[in-house]
């Protein structure tokens, strides 16, 4: 009887794509992967240590996990990636219920760790803990950024539209907040070659639209590559992909600001399937505070960086991420965030309150901010954010937009929805055979996070 695994995900589009190449290979190995956790002979957790909420999430989950087991004792449980890489065994020794904890650079080991804990021939694996009773990898793997390739592709019978590329793992650019550098290992490239290989392969199967990821993209074969005529690695890669034939659009994410040399400016010129989006976390609108962070930049630099990217692309859109409440910022440091905000008119913002993260600088810092006054300045971003988002929407009412049609909407019920190639989602009333369209829509409705849209063909 073929095995049932369930995999939840926490975090962000690399920690998806990750559990989508693991249950790849699950299936392949002969489990079936089932969309809920009823039922299930494997739960796995793969998770976030970003945050502290998200790690507290992920514990919560596995202690609710553990109860159950009491009843269901045949239940494997396992922690994966991100806080399995940062905590290790302590995880299995705080709860004695995990069977199982897989860092960032062994995804692929997870099947035989499971064949062999119902084959319960744990004693051979080479990092079974006798102690613990459970398999604890957390080990550094060369070439483990090349592991994350399988795809599971329309799982519902639908095609599926678009697909994530990893096309590298880890980060060397240490700001002093972040906990990525030591969850993820250092930056390690795959090559050329071989993405063009896997994007092409999807092509091939109906994908259109692809998403290549990286904790830091712009970062890509900096080491192993280099510049080529003035270009780095990475607009080398774009434009590579760029040539797959049938593929219609190219996004990335997450770059850093200073990746964004004039080659990858001019990308956006000459590359016409590159969407009109970037996401340029900024951080914070104080320079105090960005050299704090590590960043690199400044807030003049970052806002040129904005005014070349809108000189070569008029219509592209800016998303970003804000943290507020970093060790030490002042009133003043927090205003020149808010005016930031004000005077950019970003289209889409991720805004965090500052979370202390184990090994990072920052968390040593005095002068840490009380939960309170973050919630104040979170709150105060927001409404800016808030603000600017349904002006910007409703810019659109009115006007004709291509979107790519992904599918049915969860949340909508009966509508399909599209993206833009400025990455706004868009309803529609319409029907499966629009999947995978490019579609004219003329926008008559906008809220804050959504369009409405009519197709356009049908008012012709
Ligand atoms: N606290 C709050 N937010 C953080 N981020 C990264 N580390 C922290 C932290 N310690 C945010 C940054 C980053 C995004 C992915 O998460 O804004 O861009």
């Amino acid at each position: 009887l073929m095995k049932k695994v369930y995999i939840k995900t926490y975090g962000c589009q690399m920690n998806e794509r990750d559990s989508e190449a693991v249950a790849a290979m699950l299936r392949a190995r002969g489990y079936a992967i089932i969309p809920s956790e009823a039922d299930a002979d494997v739960i796995l957790l793969n998770t976030c240590s970003v945050r502290d909420l998200a790690e507290q999430k992920a514990i919560g989950k596995m202690t609710t996990l553990a109860h159950l087991k009491r009843r269901k004792p045949d239940l494997v449980l396992g922690y994966l990636g991100c806080m399995a890489q940062s905590r290790g065994g302590a995880l299995a020794e705080k709860q004695s219920a995990v069977d199982l904890v897989v860092g960032t650079q062994r995804f692929h080991h997870v099947p035989d760790y499971l064949d062999q804990i119902f084959t319960r021939r744990c004693e051979d694996a080479d990092s079974y803990d006798e102690e613990l009773k459970a398999i604890v990898d957390t080990a550094e793997e060369p070439g483990s950024e090349s592991t994350i390739r399988d795809h599971v592709l329309g799982t519902n019978g639908n095609r599926q539209v678009t697909a994530f590329v990893s096309i590298m793992q880890g980060c060397d650019m240490y700001c002093s907040f972040c906990i990525v550098p030591y969850t993820r290992g250092s930056e390690r490239s795959r090559p050329i070659a071989e993405i063009v290989e896997e994007i092409q392969q999807l092509v091939d199967q109906g994908v259109q639209e692809v998403t290549l990821l990286g904790q830091i993209v712009t970062s890509y074969g900096r080491k192993d590559i280099g510049k080529q005529d003035g270009k780095s690695a990475f607009v080398q890669l774009l434009e590579a992909v760029h040539e797959v034939e049938g593929l219609e659009r190219i996004r990335f994410t997450s770059p850093h600001p200073k990746g964004f040399g004039d080659d990858l400016i001019q990308a956006y010129r000459d590359l016409p399937k590159l969407c009109e989006h970037a996401h340029l976390p900024v951080q914070s609108g104080s320079n105090r505070l960005l050299k704090a962070m590590n960043r690199g930049y400044t807030r003049e630099w970052y806002l040129r960086i904005l005014d070349k990217l809108r000189e070569a692309q008029p219509k592209i859109a800016i998303s970003t991420d804000i943290i507020v409440g970093f060790p030490g910022e002042t009133e003043e440091d927090f205003e020149h965030t808010a005016s930031l905000m004000r005077e950019v008119e970003f289209d889409q913002a991720y805004i965090f309150k500052y979370s202390p993260r184990r090994d990072t600088p920052a968390a040593e810092l005095p002068d840490q901010l009380s939960d309170d006054e973050k919630e104040r300045r979170n709150q105060i971003v927001l409404e800016i954010l808030n603000d600017r988002m349904a002006r910007k929407n409703q810019e659109l009412v009115g006007q004709t937009v291509e979107i790519l049609v992904e599918g049915r909407s969860e949340k909508a019920g009966k509508r399909m929805f599209g993206r833009t190639r400025t990455n706004k989602i868009v309803l529609f009333d319409g029907d499966e055979p629009h999947q995978g369209e490019l579609l004219p829509v003329c926008i008559e409705r906008a809220t804050t996070i959504t369009l409405y849209g009519n197709p356009a063909i049908h008012n012709l």
